[in-house]
């Protein structure tokens, strides 16, 4: 028994080093912190349970027989987040560079089956040089079983990656199928292939940070949700994150403790909208006021400005935002922010989380480079995100609703369930002056004509009363009560029960 002891307790000693003193200390130097400091410092101090310390790998090619390393290469477990359960792998860089043998790969599909059957999140701290060179396709065929369960995750229980290293090749594929990616500044990078590679093919000389850096994709592909400074801002602000998540598709989204009154009325609200419909105004400071305690988590923000997204609570429940930002291509759709929004749209409808939608929005931004590039299809996949969503959807109009905008924009016909309107709202085909261009065409050479049409129109349709008078706006609400009204809408909807009719699954416009 002694022995035995003796025995374990090399063994854990032996996981803990990981690749040894060295390569740790090389981790250090690059700013980076262990996979083990990075469970602690994301985790709730003493919740960490690990399984499959004892793992090795199965390799007998290459010398690789002499060289195993208890844990190979990925910390699993699980433990909590403010007192909730998640499960976790980090995969650990000092062995064989985090890279992912069948063994490892096992590792991983242990916690995300186990996360399947009790219903919490898994979130992966990749850090990785992707498959094990050494194992060939065992490795290949480990990718694909952390793949095959990513999707089957999808949708079930919320997946997150942290990217902390490199994550190349086929291996990004994995975090693309989660829910949300996050990077580390100038210690992350992830892409399909590499500089070399590049360099090769195409001829382009570029840097592994200018390929797939951190601010590469949170700014210009949009493949990243978020970019932090260093390891602990990421970790800290994932926890953060974690507390507006439900922790399965059957649940509801977490409620916490709120002192903000829901009947916060907001005067500055009253004057947020400029007297000039062509000026802009920063939407982010409306959803600062209504959620609460200012409390705005927001995803992709240097990514489609021209729509905002992220989550903040009311009355102490999650809401996912989506917004039109007028600061940003006047809130124009276009490819990006399609995308950007409807996949947030589909994250909260399949994870019980209720829309609130903004709506500032003069119509889709036109042009060759939106059409050549699809918009048509990537418009249709908000449209359809918002028609498919099933949760509690809460629509408030400030200004603009033009065009097929205002109907994408979880309008009264895709199942809005309460659509409100300032009185600044004005919600017509398209805006005066182009409306008057094209039915007033044989006035165009008489200026004073076409004044008077453009007002005519104007006074018509600048307002919210025509859609009053249809039904499809319940209400115009005054600007400093929106909290409270789309706090008591949120309440009334609580227990909404609507189901889409069986299929397969629908066909979105990839
Ligand atoms: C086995 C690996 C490895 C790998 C790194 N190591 N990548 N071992 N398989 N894929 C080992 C190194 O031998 C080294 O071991 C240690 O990890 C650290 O690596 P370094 O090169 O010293 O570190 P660094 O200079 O920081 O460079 C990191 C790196 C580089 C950029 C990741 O190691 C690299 O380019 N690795 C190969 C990446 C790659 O091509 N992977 C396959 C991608 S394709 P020692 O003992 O010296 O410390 C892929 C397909 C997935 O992943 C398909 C899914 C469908």
């Amino acid at each position: 028994m002694h022995q035995i002891i003796e025995r374990l307790e090399e063994k854990r000693a032996a996981a803990r080093l990981g690749g040894g003193e060295i390569r740790i200390a090389k981790q250090h130097q690059k700013g980076k912190l262990t996979a083990r400091e990075r469970i602690e410092l994301f985790l709730d101090p003493g919740s960490f349970e690990e399984w499959d310390m004892f793992v090795e790998h199965r390799c007998v090619d290459f010398g690789m027989e002499g060289q195993k390393i208890p844990g190979d290469g990925v910390v699993t477990g699980y433990g909590t987040v403010n007192g909730r359960l998640v499960f976790v792998f980090s995969q650990d860089f000092t062995v064989f560079g985090g890279a992912l043998s069948q063994a490892h790969a096992d590792k991983i599909c242990k916690v995300m089956d186990h996360a399947m059957r009790v219903g919490a999140p898994v979130i992966g701290l990749n850090d990785s040089g992707g498959a094990r060179i050494q194992e060939g396709v065992d490795s290949l065929a480990g990718y694909a079983d952390v793949f095959q369960r990513n999707v089957m995750a999808s949708g079930v229980i919320p997946q997150i990656s942290m990217i902390m290293g490199p994550c190349a090749g086929g291996a990004v594929y994995s975090p693309a199928i989660t829910d949300f990616i996050f990077m580390v500044q100038d210690s992350s990078y992830m892409f399909v292939t590499g500089p070399e590679v590049v360099k090769t093919v195409t001829h382009e000389a570029v840097t592994a940070e200018e390929l797939g850096g951190a601010l590469t994709h949170s700014g210009r592909s949009g493949v990243s949700d978020l970019a932090f400074e260093n390891d602990v801002a990421a970790l800290l602000m994932l926890r953060r994150f974690v507390n507006f998540l439900p922790a399965n598709n059957r649940e509801k989204p977490p409620l916490w403790p709120c002192e903000d009154p829901t009947d916060r009325m907001e005067p500055s609200l009253d004057t947020l909208v400029p007297d000039d419909p062509n000026k802009p105004y920063d939407i982010k400071e409306l959803i600062q006021k209504i959620v609460d305690e200012g409390d705005f988590f927001e995803l992709q923000p240097s990514f489609a400005g021209n729509i905002i997204t992220g989550f903040g609570r009311m009355q102490g429940s999650t809401v996912g935002i989506v917004a039109n930002q007028p600061m940003v291509l006047a809130g124009c759709l276009d490819i990006d922010s399609s995308r950007k929004a409807a996949r947030f749209v589909r994250f909260c409808d399949a994870f019980n989380i209720p829309l609130v939608t903004l709506v500032d929005v003069p119509g889709f931004l036109p042009g060759t480079s939106q059409e050549y590039g699809a918009i048509i299809k990537h418009g249709a996949k908000l449209l359809y995100a918002y028609a498919e969503a099933t949760v509690p959807k809460v629509t408030l109009i400030t200004r603009k609703a033009y065009g097929g905008a205002y109907d994408v924009m979880s309008s009264k016909h895709l199942r809005g369930d309460v659509n409100l309107a300032w009185p600044s709202a004005e919600i017509a085909v398209m805006g005066p002056k182009g409306a008057v261009e094209i039915i007033f065409r044989a006035d165009s050479g008489d200026a004073a004509k076409i004044a008077a049409r453009t007002e005519e129109y104007r006074s018509k349709f600048a307002n919210p009363f025509v859609a009053g008078a249809r039904g499809f706006i319940d209400d115009v609400i005054m600007p400093h009560a929106t909290r409270k009204r789309i706090c008591r809408s949120l309440a009334m909807l609580r227990d909404k029960q609507l189901d889409n009719p069986w299929r397969k699954h629908g066909n979105i416009p990839l």
